[in-house]
């Protein structure tokens, strides 16, 4: 009976641990990224399957509630991701990887989620600009949903992954926008935006800015909406949307981790 009390109790010990060990993650989960994508369930999904791999991360990701929409769907599945990883480096896996620099490759959800909420905003023939184009992958996904009477400029301050981008968007899907020059990846700061191709309908912006760049603002369409994560340690995503009177409306999405927008000086000494 003694015995039993004290199974009992250490049993009760352990249900008790593990209950806090799962708060404990899911805690850590949610406060870096929007939804609890579980890292050891998605890379069991995938271990040793020879599946399409950007269809199983869209079913995932659909199975999460965060791609919502065909269209976004098709644009994943089409933009294969491991075309966009320096060698390595493990695409599918939902979480944001290095790509040197101090630089990296946002993870999947975050990609979707920005898909998701500018999917209005990147309807065949319209203007959309990638700010810390990085990989290229994003730019090649807008590219594809513009389409070639459309407009996709990446811009990206590292000429290294300038270069890495163009390649990388060479081999996948989007490698005929690029020839025929709807989609564009250029080497400047991109807090200023890129006045050529302005006004835009969508504008994303991969890096964490301090404050939303007024460039940015202005280069934005009446009726257009951005998506930029703000902040410094604490980021908050921001979807700002122009009304078509040129009045902005500013609302938080989630809270999120991204490395910042700033200048390249200060990126590479990993300020
Ligand atoms: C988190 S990465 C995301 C890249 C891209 N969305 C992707 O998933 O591949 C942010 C990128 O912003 C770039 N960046 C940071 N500050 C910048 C600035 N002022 N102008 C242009 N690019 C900048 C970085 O070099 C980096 O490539
Ligand atoms: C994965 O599937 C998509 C759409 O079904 C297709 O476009 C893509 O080429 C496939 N990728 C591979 C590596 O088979
Ligand atoms: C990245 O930042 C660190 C400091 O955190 C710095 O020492 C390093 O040189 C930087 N790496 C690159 C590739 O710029």
């Amino acid at each position: 009976m003694k015995e039993n009390k004290a199974f009992f109790r250490l049993q009760h010990l352990c249900v008790i641990s593990l209950i806090l060990i799962r708060v404990a993650l899911t805690a850590k989960i949610t406060a870096t990224t929007p939804s609890p994508l579980s890292l050891s369930r998605m890379e069991q999904y995938w271990s040793g399957s020879a599946m399409n791999k950007s269809k199983g991360m869209v079913e995932n990701l659909q199975s999460y509630g965060i791609i919502k929409s065909r269209k976004v769907a098709e644009v994943i599945e089409n933009i294969d991701r491991g075309l966009f990883v320096p060698n390595g480096v493990q695409p599918y896996i939902d979480s944001p990887m290095s790509i040197g620099y101090n630089a990296t490759i946002s993870a999947p959800h975050m990609h979707a989620t920005c898909l998701q909420l500018l999917e209005n905003y990147l309807q065949p023939g319209m203007h959309a600009l990638d700010v810390g184009s990085g990989t290229g992958y994003l730019t090649a996904c807008f590219a594809l949903m513009v389409g070639p009477d459309g407009r996709a400029v990446g811009v990206e301050h590292i000429p290294e992954l300038v270069s890495f981008s163009i390649k990388n968007i060479e081999k996948s899907a989007a490698a005929p926008l690029l020839k025929d020059g709807a989609l564009s990846v250029h080497e400047c700061d991109g807090r200023q935006g890129w006045p050529e191709f302005a006004p835009y309908d969508a504008i994303h912006v991969g890096a964490a800015a301090p404050e939303i760049p007024q460039p940015l603002i202005d280069q934005l369409k009446p009726g257009g909406r951005m998506v930029i994560p703000v902040g410094n340690i604490y980021q908050d995503l921001k979807v700002v949307d122009k009304k078509s009177d040129g009045s902005i409306s500013i609302r938080t999405e989630t809270s999120v981790r991204y490395v910042p927008l700033t200048s390249k000086e200060a990126q590479l000494k990993g300020e």
